[in-house]
């Protein structure tokens, strides 16, 4: 049950510049207008307060869109406070819009290791019964260092395949203390957010931070995954020429298939222009890759962590400290002469160097983790630690809900061929 006596200070915060809430304020307010899913749910439970008497703890982007879902967190009758789940992709004016309507919210875009998990730390403060992940980063510093906390939680869930893959290893593990949804795991979410979310704010972060024109050039995709196919097909779109690299068969098979030429990464290395992974995997672009790269590649990642390009090769190779050549674009000139440029510090490009997704692929996601909230608050208590897959009920709501907003309709099965589907005795 809810504790009840745990007291949110609701002026507790910690920004960069609180001067930047009305600029923040004006995003969020133009997000909401292409999240009609979303906006729908908070009317809707602005009345019915599902959420009410819960305390969620958010761990997630700083962006407008993330402004509306807490928003409408609270509408639905939550507490909640709120860190962001990297250090580069915290937008500040939305930060500071958001703790002028009173949210307890701790980031702040740049802040050091130190920082991002104090911020972590003053989110948990609210003693929460709810949290909401992306990466895995809160769920872990719970089990980590409050265990005392844990009693609290009806549940919790996780936004992205990095985190689910994280969550369901502490849950095979036996390390899992509460239940968790995977929120990635909607179709809702990771066939339209992974897919046109990355695909298409991937090259938005590129093209921001690099200026360079994508059409005629080579550009290696590191994984061809949800992500990695988005990513691909928009490079296509754009006028590349396209190589992808696997490890997986099946998903190499398909790259072909889907017109893509396939190699290992030390075969696409000399010919790549342009090389952008989402693998979720350390270690796809190394020292051995940048040594036969071409003066002027460029490289960016777009899975979770920073640890797909590894950056201290990149160091040993260089000569000199990297130079920034422009917002999120460095330069590193190498002891033989090249040059090579890694994008976002190696971070998720699309939210360091851009605004992350667009409003109306989040409006989806975001859609889904309310629903994961609500769900958790109605059956959290009677779960096992575990990780949960999202009802496939809640998934075909949201699709209606979003094609209706789009003015589309599909058709309904007959009864008739309600019949036909089971009708298994029904053959030539
Ligand atoms: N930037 C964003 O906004 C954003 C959005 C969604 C997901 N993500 C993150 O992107 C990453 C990928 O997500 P996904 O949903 O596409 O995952 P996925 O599991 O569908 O795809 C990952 C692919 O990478 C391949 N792979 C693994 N190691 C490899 C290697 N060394 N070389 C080449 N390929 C390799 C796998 O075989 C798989 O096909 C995750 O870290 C996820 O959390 C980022």
């Amino acid at each position: 049950m809810v504790s009840g006596q745990v007291v949110i200070q609701m002026t507790d915060y910690k920004v960069k510049d609180i001067g930047l809430a009305e600029e923040g304020r004006m995003l969020i307010d133009y997000a909401e207008k292409h999240m009609p899913v979303l906006m729908h749910l908070r009317k809707k439970y602005a009345k019915s307060q599902p959420l009410k008497g819960m305390r969620i703890a958010g761990c997630l982007h700083v962006t407008k869109e993330t402004a509306v879902l807490v928003e409408t967190l609270r509408a639905a009758g939550a507490d909640v406070s709120w860190s962001g789940c990297n250090p580069l992709s915290t937008n500040d004016k939305v930060a500071a819009g958001l703790a002028a309507n009173d949210v307890p919210i701790f980031a702040w875009h740049n802040l050091n290791n130190e920082e991002y998990y104090w911020c972590i730390e003053q989110t948990l403060k609210s003693e929460p019964t709810l949290t909401l992940d992306d990466g895995a980063d809160l769920i872990f510093t719970l089990h980590n260092k409050h265990q005392e906390l844990i009693p609290n939680l009806y549940g919790g869930s996780e936004e992205t395949t990095t985190g689910v893959i994280r969550v369901r290893a502490m849950a095979e593990d036996g390390a899992l203390k509460y239940p968790i949804m995977a929120v990635n795991d909607a179709d809702t979410k990771h066939l339209f957010d992974n897919v046109y979310g990355t695909g298409q704010s991937v090259f938005d972060g590129v093209m921001r931070a690099s200026a360079i024109l994508i059409a005629g050039k080579t550009v290696v995709i590191g994984g061809y995954g949800y992500c990695g196919r988005g990513m691909a097909e928009r490079a296509r779109g754009l006028g590349a020429n396209v190589i992808v690299t696997e490890v997986d068969p099946v998903r190499g098979l398909q790259a072909r298939m889907d017109g893509f030429r396939v190699m290992p990464m030390i075969e696409a290395a000399p010919e790549g222009d342009l090389f952008l992974t989402a693998t979720g995997m350390k270690d796809v672009i190394t020292g051995e890759h940048m040594k036969v790269m071409k003066d002027g590649a460029m490289f960016g990642n777009a899975g979770h962590y920073n640890v797909e390009i590894n950056e201290p090769d990149l160091i040993a190779l260089s000569e000199g400290p990297k130079k920034r050549v422009r917002h999120a674009l460095d330069e590193y000139k190498l002891k033989d002469g090249r040059r090579l440029y890694l994008l976002g510090e190696g971070r998720l490009v699309n939210l360091t160097a851009a605004e992350g997704h667009p409003s109306e692929v989040m409006d989806l996601s975001f859609a889904s983790q309310l629903n994961a909230m609500i769900w958790m608050t109605k059956n959290g208590k009677d779960l096992k630690p575990a990780v949960y897959e999202f009802p496939k009920e809640l998934d075909n709501e949201t699709a209606f809900a979003k094609l209706e907003t789009m003015g589309i309709s599909i058709d309904k099965w007959t009864e008739e061929q309600e019949r036909y589907a089971r009708a298994y005795a029904e053959g030539t």
